[in-house]
């Protein structure tokens, strides 16, 4: 179901006629809609999102590009922001029985995909959701209220190779596997997923800085490296920081314990269990969890080409991967 496309409305039938499109990640085809590359699919959430979603100013919304661990922070900002109505050391806590993105579910490729319409009722304030979209394209509500944005990226060669496991395992029952120089050729486009990736990240980027309080910017490798600096950070962020009593009784470092790519890949529910709308095996979303992991990919041609195509973007920018 994931991959079909033969369920969209004439509306977005009719807009895809109109679209630029390239050969596709997931599917046969990816389309240019808004200047980010999308599959119809989602494309069609898109649309019903940015007509209908109404955000309030106490929302919190992670956005992220695809593949940069957003299964990961999904699992610490549920943990953190429901702490005190779900204690850590919970033994029935629902991280350890529902898949992260059961949890915290996505706007336009969940809520809103189908034609669905969503029930907000059983959101409790605030409430957690989650997007892969460019911030131009978000909800009208989104930017003009207090809601907050909680944004992640990853280094884009990790980010690369990620996303072409995650396809390939997506299409196994394709028994053709995509491969990677042809991807990787389209990514240096900037044709995939989402992307530009680098006009996904630059706009965040600078956003963060224009406006410190609506959205705060996180890379992988830096919570990968200092997890407890970047919990503490998000927490503040969210304005639930860590009280002395907390820091001393160690909940930070339960939290990332509870979250940590070791505790929830080998959990029941990701090993065996499913998203709970779709045919996707929640095991799709942990394969490694390690930086650096494209040096096992990647030729020095493509090393050498991807890293002047990120000087060619990021330079000036004061960004670093
Ligand atoms: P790899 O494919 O490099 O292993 P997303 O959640 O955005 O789809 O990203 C998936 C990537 O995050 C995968 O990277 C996955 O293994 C990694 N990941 C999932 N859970 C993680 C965790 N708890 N800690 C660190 N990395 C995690």
């Amino acid at each position: 179901k994931y991959l079909q496309e033969d369920e969209l409305s004439d509306e977005c039938k009719k807009l895809l006629l109109t679209l630029p499109k390239e050969r596709g990640w997931f599917v046969s085809h990816i389309y240019n809609y808004q200047g980010f590359w999308a599959i119809p699919r989602v494309i069609q959430g898109v649309i019903a999102c940015q007509q209908q979603f109404q955000a309030q100013d106490s929302d919190i919304i992670l956005v992220t590009t695809p593949k940069s661990g957003t299964t990961w922070l999904k699992s610490l900002l549920f943990v953190l922001v429901n702490r005190m109505k779900y204690p850590v050391i919970e033994q029935n806590h629902p991280l350890l029985v529902k898949n992260p993105h059961d949890l915290i579910p996505f706007l336009e490729i969940r809520l809103y995909v189908d034609g669905l319409v969503p029930n907000f009722a059983s959101f409790t304030s605030p409430r957690l959701l989650s997007t892969h979209l460019p911030f131009a394209s978000l909800p009208k509500s989104v930017q003009d209220s207090k809601t907050k944005l909680v944004y992640l990226c990853r280094n884009p060669k990790d980010t690369f190779i990620s996303m072409w496991h995650f396809i390939n395992n997506l299409r196994l029952h394709h028994k053709d596997i995509h491969p990677i120089e042809e991807k990787f050729e389209s990514f240096c486009k900037g044709v995939s997923p989402y992307g530009p990736f680098w006009n996904h990240v630059l706009d965040y980027w600078k956003q963060s800085i224009e406006k410190p309080n609506k959205v705060l910017f996180l890379m992988y490798e830096e919570i990968k490296v200092q997890p407890k600096l970047q919990l503490k950070r998000l927490a503040e962020f969210l304005e639930c920081p860590f009280s002395i009593e907390e820091e001393n009784c160690g909940v930070i470092d339960e939290i990332l314990r509870m979250c940590s790519f070791e505790n929830l890949s080998n959990l029941e529910v990701n090993t065996n269990g499913k998203l709970s709308t779709e045919e996707l095996e929640n095991k799709a979303f942990f394969r490694k969890g390690e930086i650096g992991d494209w040096k096992n990919y990647f030729t020095t041609e493509m090393s050498e080409k991807l890293n002047y195509v990120i000087e060619q973007k990021f330079q000036g920018s004061g960004l670093r991967f």
